[in-house]
């Protein structure tokens, strides 16, 4: 992992800003949000000089300084094979930080991609020539891992492809992938991702229910699949209110499973179902938004729970979320 900050000046300032910190109110600490991720929130503190141009990602859930311990072994090994697979990732450093009588929390420190690079914006303003472009770019990426995957089948890796999830690169070099936080390996004896993370942010009673009906882990396979893969990145210009958009991805991506993916997705053993529909991706997004809703659901009443007893709840939440 490159630093993108001197780790011993990053940890004392954001021991600062942990200290202050209220997560129901990041602005009263000074933060700016930038965006709220479904796992993480993307945050940046323009006062704190040290981290001006940074973006910093806090991921709160983990029991112990060990649990965040084997949760940056595994972040360290994730972006390792991903650059062996010419996967490029924005500069990724991790900071723990343990406030005295909390639990501790991991912040990912990124430089801030212009706004003007990253998918998002491509998504609403780009051509449909050069969104069909950039939609080819990310699937040609995620195809890597997919071909690493069929060849390795026990010890499997991949990446959440959607278009916000990326920053584009001015000369029409590939795309480097900035959501890395949830490090997406399945091996043998499931994903290693522990999903404990996840479920800390829910009541206890709820977890053990996602936990009987391996939720998380059933979400976390789809993107092992070609196909849902596929279908997850057009599903999510619904999200971002570019269902308008879905056609001319759909051409794109369709020719990509049509081709390079159609070898692939044989040999992992995936059932090929033909080229996608815009039924389907509609469908598909409708499941996909309502078990997100009943997550940010479940873990709202956590918090409003927690604070009728004066306990801190360690969850930065959206507000209400258009899906
Ligand atoms: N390095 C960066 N530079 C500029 N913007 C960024 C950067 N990292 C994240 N963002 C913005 O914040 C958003 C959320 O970040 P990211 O996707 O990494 O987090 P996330 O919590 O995993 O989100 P989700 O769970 O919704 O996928 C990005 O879509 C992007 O708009
Ligand atoms: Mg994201």
């Amino acid at each position: 992992m490159t630093d993108v900050i001197d780790p011993a000046v990053a940890l004392s300032v954001l021991e600062d800003f942990e200290q202050r910190l209220d997560p129901a109110h990041p602005e009263a600490a000074g933060a700016n949000v930038l965006a709220y991720g479904e796992i993480s929130a993307a945050l940046t503190l323009e006062q704190v000089p040290a981290l001006r141009g940074l973006v910093l990602k806090r991921m709160s859930g983990f029991a112990d300084l060990a649990s965040a311990a084997n949760y940056r072994t595994l972040l360290t090994e994730y972006l390792s094979r991903l650059r062996e697979l010419e996967i490029a990732t924005v500069s990724t450093s991790a900071v723990t930080v343990a406030v005295p009588g909390r639990r501790p929390c991991v912040y990912l420190l990124q430089p801030l991609m212009p706004a003007d690079t990253l998918g998002n914006r491509v998504l609403h303003e780009a051509s449909d020539e050069a969104l069909s472009t950039a939609v080819s770019q990310v699937l040609d990426q995620s195809l890597k891992a997919f071909v690493a995957n069929a060849a390795a089948p026990t010890d499997q890796l991949s990446i959440d492809a959607q278009l916000s999830n990326w920053t584009f690169r001015p000369d029409g070099a590939p795309p480097w992938l900035i959501d890395v936080g949830t490090p997406f390996i399945r091996r043998r004896d499931g994903h290693a991702f522990d999903q404990e993370i996840l479920l800390a942010a829910v009541p206890p009673g709820i977890r053990s229910y996602y936990r009987r009906k391996g939720t998380a882990s059933a979400y976390m396979d789809d993107y092992f699949d070609p196909r849902l893969l596929a279908m997850d990145i057009l599903g999510n210009f619904e999200k971002e209110g570019a269902a308008q958009r879905i056609p001319v991805a759909l051409t794109a991506a369709n020719a990509w499973l049509a081709d390079p993916a159609k070898q692939v997705q044989q040999q992992l053993g995936s059932p090929s179902e033909g080229p996608i529909t815009e039924a389907q991706v509609a469908e598909y997004y409708k499941q996909d938004a309502a078990t997100l809703e009943l997550f940010l659901r479940v873990r709202r009443i956590d918090r409003a729970v927690r604070k009728a007893f004066r306990r801190r709840y360690d969850f930065i939440l959206p507000g209400p979320v258009h899906r």
